[in-house]
């Protein structure tokens, strides 16, 4: 197999917390850095799981229980990891995925009352190994998130996960929190409250440190080959 010579960094959180408008701002910059970057998002992100996508957020799979459903989300992360993530890393380009697997651990795990033995079992079969070098956590309170979501969300009607009440909404913001704590090497939690281009300066500082040491290996192997 191959070696993983790229970046990959996820962003999580709640509904309404600005994680598509934050993404898109780090590709830009870091595209204008002439870094080859690619922008992803689960559920979805190839065609196998984009075709699971619809399933679960329909709420089709919703009668079947939550078990089928967290069965679903990494049936399709392991197409999606296998298919594009995989590869992109390999080539050495920058991931920037939008939800990965602590949306699983927070929305199936958590508020979905799963065992986390059943959960990480999962996971291990749907990532293979392909662990996010960094995640963003935009955390703020449920109510402004979803506030948030249903102005943004226009004609949309609120998906399966949208539609559930405000405390497991705020549960799930205490379940990122604690995920964050247990991993702080890799967690970020970034205050969303903020201005949109307060949050983008401080994601950028969290990530171009890790972008530039992705230079140095680059520089260094460049040099043993050469
Ligand atoms: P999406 O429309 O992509 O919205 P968002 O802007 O909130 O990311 O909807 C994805 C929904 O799927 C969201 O409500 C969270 C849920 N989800 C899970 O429950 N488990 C998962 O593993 C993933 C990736 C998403």
């Amino acid at each position: 197999m191959a070696e993983r010579s790229g970046l990959f960094v996820t962003f999580e959180g709640g509904e309404g917390a600005g994680k598509s408008t934050q993404i898109r701002r780090l590709a830009d910059v870091l595209r204008r850095r002439g870094h080859d970057v690619l922008m992803t998002r689960e559920p979805g992100g190839s065609p196998g799981a984009e075709a699971v996508r619809h399933v679960l957020l329909s709420g089709a799979a919703e009668e079947f229980g939550v078990r089928m459903e967290a069965m679903l989300f990494a049936a399709a992360r392991n197409d999606h990891v296998e298919e594009v993530i995989r590869p992109a890393l390999e080539s050495g380009a920058i991931v920037l995925c939008d939800r990965f697997i602590d949306s699983s651990r927070v929305y199936q795990g958590v508020t979905g009352n799963l065992e986390a033995d059943f959960i990480e079992a999962l996971q291990r079969v749907a990532i293979d190994g392909v662990v996010p070098d960094c995640t963003l956590i935009l955390d703020l309170p449920a109510e402004v998130g979803l506030k948030r979501a249903r102005k943004r969300g226009g004609s949309d009607a609120p998906d399966r996960f949208e539609r559930e009440e405000i405390e497991t909404h705020e549960k799930r913001r205490e379940a990122y929190l604690e995920i964050a704590e247990a991993d702080p090497a890799r967690c970020h939690v970034v205050n969303a409250e903020r201005s949109e281009d307060a949050i983008a300066d401080e994601i950028f500082k969290v990530v171009e440190p890790l972008v530039r040491e992705l230079g140095f290996a680059r520089a260094s192997s460049a040099e043993s080959v050469g």
